[in-house]
Protein backbone atom coordinates (compact mmCIF):
# COMPACT_ATOMS: atom_id res chain seq x y z
CA UNK A 1 0.00 0.00 0.00
CA UNK A 2 1.26 3.54 -1.02
CA UNK A 3 0.15 5.31 1.96
CA UNK A 4 2.18 2.79 4.39
CA UNK A 5 4.49 5.74 5.39
CA UNK A 6 2.42 8.15 5.73
CA UNK A 7 4.06 10.09 8.88
CA UNK A 8 0.56 11.22 10.70
CA UNK A 9 2.06 15.06 10.01
CA UNK A 10 -1.09 16.45 8.52
CA UNK A 11 -3.82 13.78 9.92
CA UNK A 12 -4.55 14.15 13.83
CA UNK A 13 -7.49 11.57 14.00
CA UNK A 14 -8.63 9.73 10.86
CA UNK A 15 -11.57 7.86 12.65
CA UNK A 16 -13.16 11.69 11.69
CA UNK A 17 -12.84 11.11 7.93
CA UNK A 18 -14.19 7.52 8.16
CA UNK A 19 -17.97 7.31 6.45
CA UNK A 20 -19.36 6.10 9.65
CA UNK A 21 -18.72 9.63 12.00
CA UNK A 22 -21.50 11.05 12.63
CA UNK A 23 -20.82 14.41 13.12
CA UNK A 24 -22.56 16.60 15.36
CA UNK A 25 -23.34 19.69 13.67
CA UNK A 26 -24.57 18.77 10.00
CA UNK A 27 -24.32 22.32 8.15
CA UNK A 28 -27.06 22.79 5.51
CA UNK A 29 -28.82 20.05 6.55
CA UNK A 30 -30.70 22.21 9.39
CA UNK A 31 -33.90 22.43 7.66
CA UNK A 32 -34.04 18.79 6.68
CA UNK A 33 -33.73 17.86 10.17
CA UNK A 34 -36.12 20.28 11.48
CA UNK A 35 -38.45 18.97 9.30
CA UNK A 36 -38.12 15.63 10.38
CA UNK A 37 -38.67 16.99 13.58
CA UNK A 38 -41.99 18.78 12.73
CA UNK A 39 -43.05 15.26 11.33
CA UNK A 40 -42.22 13.00 14.52
CA UNK A 41 -42.85 15.44 17.30
CA UNK A 42 -46.09 13.83 17.19
CA UNK A 43 -45.32 10.56 18.42
CA UNK A 44 -44.02 11.92 22.19
CA UNK A 45 -47.55 14.25 22.27
CA UNK A 46 -50.50 11.81 20.99
CA UNK A 47 -48.15 8.93 20.05
CA UNK A 48 -49.12 9.12 16.50
CA UNK A 49 -46.75 6.75 14.05
CA UNK A 50 -45.35 8.50 11.33
CA UNK A 51 -43.43 7.23 7.85
CA UNK A 52 -41.19 9.10 6.21
CA UNK A 53 -39.31 8.87 2.78
CA UNK A 54 -36.26 10.48 2.45
CA UNK A 55 -34.45 10.75 -1.32
CA UNK A 56 -31.67 12.21 -2.88
CA UNK A 57 -28.49 11.32 -4.90
CA UNK A 58 -25.65 10.14 -3.73
CA UNK A 59 -23.64 11.40 -0.92
CA UNK A 60 -26.55 14.18 0.16
CA UNK A 61 -26.20 13.41 3.63
CA UNK A 62 -29.20 11.30 3.55
CA UNK A 63 -27.60 8.53 6.08
CA UNK A 64 -25.29 10.51 8.03
CA UNK A 65 -29.22 12.65 8.90
CA UNK A 66 -31.52 10.13 9.20
CA UNK A 67 -28.93 8.71 11.90
CA UNK A 68 -27.82 12.27 13.89
CA UNK A 69 -32.12 12.72 13.55
CA UNK A 70 -32.58 9.57 15.51
CA UNK A 71 -30.32 10.11 17.94
CA UNK A 72 -31.10 13.42 18.76
CA UNK A 73 -34.89 12.35 18.76
CA UNK A 74 -34.13 9.72 21.38
CA UNK A 75 -32.82 12.47 23.62
CA UNK A 76 -34.91 14.69 23.58
CA UNK A 77 -37.93 12.29 23.90
CA UNK A 78 -36.62 11.03 26.60
CA UNK A 79 -36.88 14.53 28.63
CA UNK A 80 -40.31 13.93 28.02
CA UNK A 81 -40.66 10.61 29.50
CA UNK A 82 -41.53 8.90 25.95
CA UNK A 83 -38.74 5.74 25.04
CA UNK A 84 -37.59 5.61 21.92
CA UNK A 85 -35.62 3.58 20.16
CA UNK A 86 -33.89 3.06 17.03
CA UNK A 87 -33.03 0.24 14.30
CA UNK A 88 -30.86 0.96 11.91
CA UNK A 89 -31.30 -1.60 8.63
CA UNK A 90 -29.14 -1.14 5.51
CA UNK A 91 -30.83 -2.96 2.80
CA UNK A 92 -28.42 -3.30 0.31
CA UNK A 93 -26.88 -5.61 3.02
CA UNK A 94 -30.21 -7.11 3.96
CA UNK A 95 -31.74 -7.34 0.54
CA UNK A 96 -34.55 -10.18 1.41
CA UNK A 97 -37.33 -9.14 4.16
CA UNK A 98 -36.16 -12.15 6.80
CA UNK A 99 -32.65 -10.69 6.99
CA UNK A 100 -33.90 -7.27 7.56
CA UNK A 101 -36.67 -8.42 9.89
CA UNK A 102 -33.63 -10.29 12.01
CA UNK A 103 -31.88 -7.44 12.10
CA UNK A 104 -34.92 -6.05 13.51
CA UNK A 105 -35.50 -8.86 16.56
CA UNK A 106 -31.48 -9.04 16.95
CA UNK A 107 -31.52 -5.61 18.16
CA UNK A 108 -33.77 -6.55 21.16
CA UNK A 109 -32.87 -10.08 21.31
CA UNK A 110 -28.73 -10.50 20.76
CA UNK A 111 -28.74 -14.05 20.76
CA UNK A 112 -31.71 -14.55 17.86
CA UNK A 113 -30.98 -17.70 15.49
CA UNK A 114 -30.84 -16.26 12.14
CA UNK A 115 -32.60 -19.20 10.46
CA UNK A 116 -35.74 -20.48 11.40
CA UNK A 117 -38.31 -18.09 11.98
CA UNK A 118 -40.37 -16.48 9.74
CA UNK A 119 -41.40 -12.64 9.05
CA UNK A 120 -44.17 -12.92 11.04
CA UNK A 121 -43.27 -14.72 13.99
CA UNK A 122 -40.84 -12.15 14.36
CA UNK A 123 -43.00 -9.25 13.68
CA UNK A 124 -44.68 -10.89 16.29
CA UNK A 125 -41.53 -11.52 18.78
CA UNK A 126 -40.80 -7.38 18.03
CA UNK A 127 -44.55 -6.65 19.06
CA UNK A 128 -43.97 -8.37 22.40
CA UNK A 129 -40.58 -6.78 23.04
CA UNK A 130 -42.57 -3.42 22.36
CA UNK A 131 -44.71 -3.82 24.98
CA UNK A 132 -42.65 -5.09 27.47
CA UNK A 133 -40.49 -2.20 27.25
CA UNK A 134 -42.81 0.26 25.97
CA UNK A 135 -41.61 2.28 23.47
CA UNK A 136 -41.87 3.27 20.80
CA UNK A 137 -39.70 2.24 17.36
CA UNK A 138 -37.82 3.94 14.74
CA UNK A 139 -37.20 1.39 12.05
CA UNK A 140 -34.65 2.98 9.66
CA UNK A 141 -34.74 1.11 5.97
CA UNK A 142 -31.99 2.38 4.40
CA UNK A 143 -31.00 1.98 0.70
CA UNK A 144 -34.32 0.36 0.77
CA UNK A 145 -34.46 0.40 -3.32
CA UNK A 146 -33.14 -3.25 -3.61
CA UNK A 147 -35.11 -4.74 -0.69
CA UNK A 148 -38.35 -2.98 -2.71
CA UNK A 149 -36.68 -4.25 -5.84
CA UNK A 150 -36.46 -7.88 -4.81
CA UNK A 151 -39.10 -8.09 -2.44
CA UNK A 152 -41.65 -5.89 -3.46
CA UNK A 153 -43.21 -3.61 -0.59
CA UNK A 154 -44.69 -6.56 1.90
CA UNK A 155 -42.79 -5.52 4.56
CA UNK A 156 -42.99 -1.80 4.57
CA UNK A 157 -46.62 -2.81 4.60
CA UNK A 158 -46.31 -4.93 7.70
CA UNK A 159 -44.52 -2.41 9.49
CA UNK A 160 -46.87 0.10 8.35
CA UNK A 161 -49.73 -2.00 10.17
CA UNK A 162 -47.99 -2.83 13.36
CA UNK A 163 -50.90 -1.80 15.57
CA UNK A 164 -53.19 -2.89 13.41
CA UNK A 165 -55.73 -3.94 15.98
CA UNK A 166 -55.94 -0.60 17.84
CA UNK A 167 -58.58 1.20 16.40
CA UNK A 168 -57.13 4.50 17.45
CA UNK A 169 -53.97 6.07 15.52
CA UNK A 170 -51.74 5.79 18.30
CA UNK A 171 -48.77 3.15 16.70
CA UNK A 172 -45.87 2.01 17.99
CA UNK A 173 -43.83 2.07 15.19
CA UNK A 174 -42.44 4.88 12.46
CA UNK A 175 -40.30 3.86 9.50
CA UNK A 176 -37.89 5.96 8.15
CA UNK A 177 -36.77 4.72 4.12
CA UNK A 178 -33.75 5.97 2.85
CA UNK A 179 -33.39 5.93 -0.84
CA UNK A 180 -31.15 7.48 -3.75
CA UNK A 181 -34.34 7.22 -6.02
CA UNK A 182 -37.70 8.49 -4.92
CA UNK A 183 -38.84 4.86 -4.31
CA UNK A 184 -42.49 5.80 -3.90
CA UNK A 185 -43.51 4.76 -7.42
CA UNK A 186 -42.32 1.35 -6.54
CA UNK A 187 -44.29 0.67 -3.59
CA UNK A 188 -47.82 -0.69 -4.12
CA UNK A 189 -50.61 0.79 -3.74
CA UNK A 190 -51.46 -0.82 -0.02
CA UNK A 191 -47.94 0.40 1.27
CA UNK A 192 -47.82 3.72 -0.37
CA UNK A 193 -50.94 4.76 1.67
CA UNK A 194 -49.25 4.97 5.09
CA UNK A 195 -46.72 7.40 3.79
CA UNK A 196 -48.25 11.28 2.77
CA UNK A 197 -47.09 13.34 0.49
CA UNK A 198 -45.90 16.14 2.87
CA UNK A 199 -43.99 12.94 3.76
CA UNK A 200 -41.59 12.63 1.62
CA UNK A 201 -38.05 14.93 2.00
CA UNK A 202 -36.09 15.24 -1.38
CA UNK A 203 -32.16 16.07 -0.02
CA UNK A 204 -30.48 18.31 -2.87
CA UNK A 205 -26.98 18.54 -4.04
CA UNK A 206 -24.44 20.68 -2.09
CA UNK A 207 -23.15 23.27 -3.70
CA UNK A 208 -19.93 24.58 -3.35
CA UNK A 209 -20.39 26.91 -0.69
CA UNK A 210 -22.60 23.61 0.89
CA UNK A 211 -19.64 22.03 1.35
CA UNK A 212 -17.16 24.14 2.53
CA UNK A 213 -18.65 24.13 6.20
CA UNK A 214 -18.80 20.30 6.20
CA UNK A 215 -15.05 20.05 5.09
CA UNK A 216 -14.09 23.03 7.08
CA UNK A 217 -15.51 21.04 10.16
CA UNK A 218 -13.89 17.87 9.17
CA UNK A 219 -10.33 19.62 9.02
CA UNK A 220 -11.24 21.04 12.61
CA UNK A 221 -11.60 17.73 13.97
CA UNK A 222 -9.39 15.62 12.00
CA UNK A 223 -6.32 17.58 11.40
CA UNK A 224 -3.71 19.31 13.00
CA UNK A 225 -4.34 23.36 13.07
CA UNK A 226 -2.40 25.04 10.15
CA UNK A 227 -2.70 21.76 8.00
CA UNK A 228 -4.65 23.53 5.21
CA UNK A 229 -6.51 26.92 4.82
CA UNK A 230 -9.45 27.93 3.69
CA UNK A 231 -8.53 28.67 0.28
CA UNK A 232 -7.58 25.09 -0.46
CA UNK A 233 -10.32 24.10 1.00
CA UNK A 234 -12.71 26.21 -1.09
CA UNK A 235 -10.90 24.12 -3.90
CA UNK A 236 -11.68 20.98 -2.77
CA UNK A 237 -15.49 22.41 -2.18
CA UNK A 238 -15.67 23.58 -5.81
CA UNK A 239 -14.33 20.16 -7.36
CA UNK A 240 -16.88 18.35 -5.13
CA UNK A 241 -19.94 20.87 -5.69
CA UNK A 242 -22.46 20.88 -7.92
CA UNK A 243 -21.16 22.55 -10.44
CA UNK A 244 -17.63 20.13 -10.34
CA UNK A 245 -16.81 17.32 -11.21
CA UNK A 246 -18.06 15.36 -8.05
CA UNK A 247 -21.26 16.76 -8.43
CA UNK A 248 -22.53 17.86 -4.80
CA UNK A 249 -21.26 14.56 -3.21
CA UNK A 250 -19.90 15.31 0.24
CA UNK A 251 -18.49 11.45 0.19
CA UNK A 252 -16.45 13.00 -2.78
CA UNK A 253 -15.25 15.84 -0.80
CA UNK A 254 -14.48 13.95 2.20
CA UNK A 255 -12.38 11.79 0.23
CA UNK A 256 -10.31 14.12 -1.85
CA UNK A 257 -9.51 16.26 1.86
CA UNK A 258 -8.10 12.90 3.00
CA UNK A 259 -5.94 11.88 -0.21
CA UNK A 260 -4.42 15.07 -0.31
CA UNK A 261 -4.04 15.11 3.05
CA UNK A 262 -2.18 11.30 2.51
CA UNK A 263 -0.18 12.71 -0.38
CA UNK A 264 1.13 15.88 1.62
CA UNK A 265 2.50 13.25 4.33
CA UNK A 266 3.81 11.17 1.96
CA UNK A 267 6.11 14.17 0.69
CA UNK A 268 7.34 14.74 4.17
CA UNK A 269 5.08 18.12 4.87
CA UNK A 270 2.70 19.53 7.69
CA UNK A 271 0.70 20.94 5.16
CA UNK A 272 -1.56 20.56 1.67
CA UNK A 273 -0.34 22.27 -0.99
CA UNK A 274 -2.47 22.58 -4.02
CA UNK A 275 -0.73 20.26 -6.11
CA UNK A 276 -1.42 17.64 -3.16
CA UNK A 277 -5.37 18.34 -4.17
CA UNK A 278 -4.73 17.84 -7.72
CA UNK A 279 -2.93 14.70 -7.72
CA UNK A 280 -5.97 13.49 -4.96
CA UNK A 281 -8.23 14.65 -7.79
CA UNK A 282 -6.60 12.35 -10.62
CA UNK A 283 -6.52 8.96 -8.17
CA UNK A 284 -9.89 9.36 -7.23
CA UNK A 285 -12.49 8.91 -10.28
CA UNK A 286 -15.25 11.02 -9.16
CA UNK A 287 -18.20 8.77 -11.08
CA UNK A 288 -16.62 6.12 -10.36
CA UNK A 289 -15.81 6.00 -6.48
CA UNK A 290 -15.48 2.69 -5.09
CA UNK A 291 -18.70 3.84 -3.14
CA UNK A 292 -20.89 4.34 -5.88
CA UNK A 293 -19.92 1.30 -7.76
CA UNK A 294 -20.95 -0.89 -4.61
CA UNK A 295 -24.30 0.64 -4.33
CA UNK A 296 -25.08 -0.96 -7.88
CA UNK A 297 -27.02 -4.29 -8.16
CA UNK A 298 -25.73 -7.01 -9.70
CA UNK A 299 -27.46 -6.38 -13.21
CA UNK A 300 -26.47 -3.13 -13.08
CA UNK A 301 -23.04 -4.02 -12.47
CA UNK A 302 -22.92 -6.81 -15.49
CA UNK A 303 -24.86 -4.16 -17.71
CA UNK A 304 -21.44 -1.74 -16.72
CA UNK A 305 -19.26 -4.64 -17.23
CA UNK A 306 -20.79 -5.85 -21.04
CA UNK A 307 -20.34 -1.75 -22.25
CA UNK A 308 -17.01 -1.33 -20.94
CA UNK A 309 -15.64 -4.58 -22.44
CA UNK A 310 -17.15 -3.22 -25.67
CA UNK A 311 -15.52 0.14 -24.94
CA UNK A 312 -12.31 -1.13 -24.74
CA UNK A 313 -11.14 -0.69 -28.23
CA UNK A 314 -13.97 1.94 -29.51
CA UNK A 315 -15.31 5.24 -28.60
CA UNK A 316 -18.70 4.34 -28.89
CA UNK A 317 -20.81 1.17 -29.03
CA UNK A 318 -24.59 0.45 -29.70
CA UNK A 319 -27.05 -0.72 -27.32
CA UNK A 320 -27.88 -4.36 -29.14
CA UNK A 321 -24.23 -4.98 -28.71
CA UNK A 322 -24.10 -3.92 -24.82
CA UNK A 323 -27.37 -6.34 -25.06
CA UNK A 324 -26.06 -9.22 -26.51
CA UNK A 325 -22.63 -9.08 -24.24
CA UNK A 326 -24.84 -8.58 -21.14
CA UNK A 327 -26.67 -12.04 -21.97
CA UNK A 328 -23.27 -13.79 -22.17
CA UNK A 329 -21.79 -12.53 -19.10
CA UNK A 330 -24.84 -13.32 -17.20
CA UNK A 331 -24.08 -17.03 -17.89
CA UNK A 332 -20.47 -16.75 -16.93
CA UNK A 333 -21.56 -15.33 -13.85
CA UNK A 334 -24.60 -17.50 -13.23
CA UNK A 335 -27.20 -14.82 -12.73
CA UNK A 336 -30.64 -14.72 -14.32
CA UNK A 337 -30.58 -12.82 -17.82
CA UNK A 338 -33.18 -9.79 -17.61
CA UNK A 339 -35.71 -9.13 -20.53
CA UNK A 340 -35.09 -6.53 -23.51
CA UNK A 341 -37.41 -3.90 -21.11
CA UNK A 342 -35.80 -4.13 -18.06
CA UNK A 343 -32.70 -4.52 -19.57
CA UNK A 344 -33.37 -0.92 -21.02
CA UNK A 345 -34.76 0.46 -17.85
CA UNK A 346 -31.26 -0.45 -16.33
CA UNK A 347 -28.94 1.18 -18.75
CA UNK A 348 -31.21 4.05 -18.48
CA UNK A 349 -30.87 4.21 -15.07
CA UNK A 350 -26.79 3.83 -15.44
CA UNK A 351 -26.85 7.07 -17.92
CA UNK A 352 -29.00 8.90 -15.21
CA UNK A 353 -26.67 8.51 -13.18
CA UNK A 354 -23.73 9.93 -15.48
CA UNK A 355 -22.09 5.93 -15.04
CA UNK A 356 -22.74 5.88 -19.14
CA UNK A 357 -23.09 8.33 -21.98
CA UNK A 358 -25.94 7.26 -24.33
CA UNK A 359 -27.26 9.44 -26.89
CA UNK A 360 -29.93 8.54 -29.65
CA UNK A 361 -29.51 9.24 -33.15
CA UNK A 362 -31.71 8.70 -36.41
CA UNK A 363 -29.48 7.39 -38.61
CA UNK A 364 -30.51 5.41 -41.90
CA UNK A 365 -32.76 2.85 -41.11
CA UNK A 366 -33.86 3.55 -37.53
CA UNK A 367 -32.98 5.05 -34.34
CA UNK A 368 -29.77 3.65 -32.70
CA UNK A 369 -28.46 4.65 -28.39
CA UNK A 370 -24.60 4.67 -28.63
CA UNK A 371 -23.41 4.54 -25.34
CA UNK A 372 -20.03 5.87 -24.13
CA UNK A 373 -18.10 6.09 -21.17
CA UNK A 374 -17.13 9.47 -19.84
CA UNK A 375 -13.92 10.17 -17.77
CA UNK A 376 -12.30 6.74 -17.02
CA UNK A 377 -10.70 4.50 -18.72
CA UNK A 378 -12.06 1.07 -19.29
CA UNK A 379 -9.69 -1.07 -18.73
CA UNK A 380 -9.34 0.94 -15.19
CA UNK A 381 -13.49 -0.06 -14.83
CA UNK A 382 -13.35 -3.33 -15.91
CA UNK A 383 -10.96 -4.50 -13.04
CA UNK A 384 -12.81 -2.75 -10.58
CA UNK A 385 -15.84 -4.23 -12.23
CA UNK A 386 -14.82 -7.83 -12.01
CA UNK A 387 -13.91 -7.66 -8.85
CA UNK A 388 -17.01 -6.06 -7.13
CA UNK A 389 -18.98 -8.55 -9.37
CA UNK A 390 -17.45 -11.81 -7.67
CA UNK A 391 -17.76 -10.28 -4.46
CA UNK A 392 -21.74 -10.28 -5.03
N1 LIG B 1 -24.31 18.13 6.13
C1 LIG B 1 -23.27 17.35 6.41
N2 LIG B 1 -22.44 17.66 7.41
C2 LIG B 1 -21.39 16.88 7.72
N3 LIG B 1 -21.07 15.76 7.05
C3 LIG B 1 -21.87 15.39 6.02
C4 LIG B 1 -23.00 16.16 5.67
N4 LIG B 1 -23.60 15.57 4.61
C5 LIG B 1 -22.87 14.48 4.33
N5 LIG B 1 -21.84 14.36 5.18
C6 LIG B 1 -20.81 13.31 5.15
O1 LIG B 1 -20.62 12.92 3.80
C7 LIG B 1 -20.56 11.51 3.67
C8 LIG B 1 -21.71 11.03 2.82
O2 LIG B 1 -22.93 11.26 3.49
P1 LIG B 1 -24.08 10.13 3.58
O3 LIG B 1 -23.44 8.81 3.75
O4 LIG B 1 -25.06 10.54 4.59
O5 LIG B 1 -24.67 10.26 2.12
P2 LIG B 1 -25.95 9.55 1.49
O6 LIG B 1 -26.84 10.62 0.99
O7 LIG B 1 -26.49 8.57 2.45
O8 LIG B 1 -25.27 8.82 0.24
P3 LIG B 1 -25.71 7.45 -0.47
O9 LIG B 1 -26.87 7.75 -1.35
O10 LIG B 1 -24.49 7.06 -1.26
O11 LIG B 1 -26.03 6.44 0.60
C9 LIG B 1 -20.56 10.97 5.09
O12 LIG B 1 -19.24 10.81 5.52
C10 LIG B 1 -21.26 12.05 5.88
O13 LIG B 1 -20.85 12.07 7.22
MG1 LIG C 1 -26.51 6.49 2.47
Amino acid sequence: MKFENSTGNIIKDQEKLSFDFIPEELPNREEEMQKLFGLYRGIVSSNVSQNVLIYGPVGTGKTVTAKRFCMEFEQWSKKKDQNIDTVFVNCRKRKNNSSAMWKIVHHFDRGFPDRGFSVEEMMKIVKEKIEERNVHLFVVLDEVDPLIQKEGSDLIYLLSRFDEERLSPEGSVSMILVSQKNVFELLEESARSSFKRSNRIRFPRYTSDDLFPILKDRVEMAFHPGSIDDKKIQLISDIAGKEGDGKGDARFGIELLEKSALIGEMSGRNEIFTEDIRSAKGEIDPYFTESRLKKLNQQEKLILLASTRKLKEQAYTITGEVEELYKVLCEEYDTEKLGHTQFWKYLKSLSDEGLLGSKTTSENSGRTTKVSLSDITAEKLEKKLENLIEDG
